[in-house]
């Protein structure tokens, strides 16, 4: 039997899942993308290969449909050795404030659902006792801000959700649960804003700093543009009548 770990990658034709399967391919993982946009995540796929030497899988995912993540989980070759959720939509606040549906669709895509993927892995790693989880959150949901409160009330909820495993899974083995919050990285999600150059990263630092701390240094959560660490530790201290003045 092989002992070259794997790695499965939630949204696998994300910017920065792109560059974290780049990482682990060039580190000698096996490496497997799942995603709803399949022609992408080949695309992608087929550029690591060439550059890393190591073939990609790709997965069809799409982590809405809950009632089908069982069978995503059971259709998997085997279970990785590690899972990394990339899962995420920006969405559109101001439409969000008056179209109910978009709102749900920003909360359930950040929130609900790759919770409800990631616990199925949780429970057969604690089987198993052994693997990662590591889920890519957001220094927005640190504290709620007029102008991104859906996104980042989801957020929120999953770095709770992610809080709350890590707590689990420590009392039960050897299952690790990492929280990554990237500060504002350049990629197609961000591409319309301007972003503030010191607080912002590329998908490649991403990718390294979430590879070091999945599988090197054993940190648990982390902040990638480390300022902005600073940033929402004085964001969340702020007295409340103080933060409603500010247009955040
Ligand atoms: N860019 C930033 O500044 C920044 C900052 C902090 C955190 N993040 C987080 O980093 C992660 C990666 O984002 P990114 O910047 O690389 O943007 P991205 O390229 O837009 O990646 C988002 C990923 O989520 C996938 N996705 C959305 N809904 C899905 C569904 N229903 N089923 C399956 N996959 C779905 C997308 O797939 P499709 O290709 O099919 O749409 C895409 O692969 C996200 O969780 C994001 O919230 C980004």
């Amino acid at each position: 039997m092989s002992d070259q770990k794997t790695v499965l990658i939630l949204g696998g034709s994300s910017d920065i899942g792109h560059a974290t399967a780049l990482r682990y391919a060039q580190a000698g993982w096996g490496v497997w993308l799942a995603a709803r946009d399949l022609a992408s995540a080949q695309r992608n796929a087929d550029d690591i290969a060439a550059r890393s030497g190591r073939p990609v899988a790709v997965h069809a995912l799409d982590v809405m449909q809950t009632e089908r993540l069982a069978d995503f989980v059971a259709q998997l070759p085997a279970l990785p050795d590690t899972v990394i959720s990339m899962i995420g939509e920006l969405g559109d606040q101001k439409r969000a404030e008056t179209d109910s549906a978009h709102a749900a669709m920003i909360m359930r895509t950040n929130f609900e659902a790759p919770s409800l993927l990631l616990d199925l892995f949780a429970g057969r790693f604690q089987a198993r006792d052994t693997g990662t989880i590591v889920g890519v959150s957001s220094v927005a949901g640190d504290r709620g801000r007029g102008s991104n409160y859906f996104y980042g009330a989801a957020k929120a909820g999953f770095s709770q959700y992610l809080s709350g495993l890590r707590n689990r899974m420590a009392l039960a083995g050897k299952v690790r649960v990492v929280t990554v919050k990237p500060g504002f990285v350049r990629t197609r999600m961000t591409a319309h804003l301007k972003l503030p150059a010191p607080l912002t990263v590329t998908p490649d630092r991403v990718a390294a700093d979430l590879y070091r701390a999945a599988e090197e240094n054993g940190r648990e959560v982390i902040y990638v543009a480390k300022r902005f660490w600073l940033v929402m530790t004085i964001i969340c201290l702020l007295p409340e009548p103080l933060f409603k003045r500010l247009k955040l």
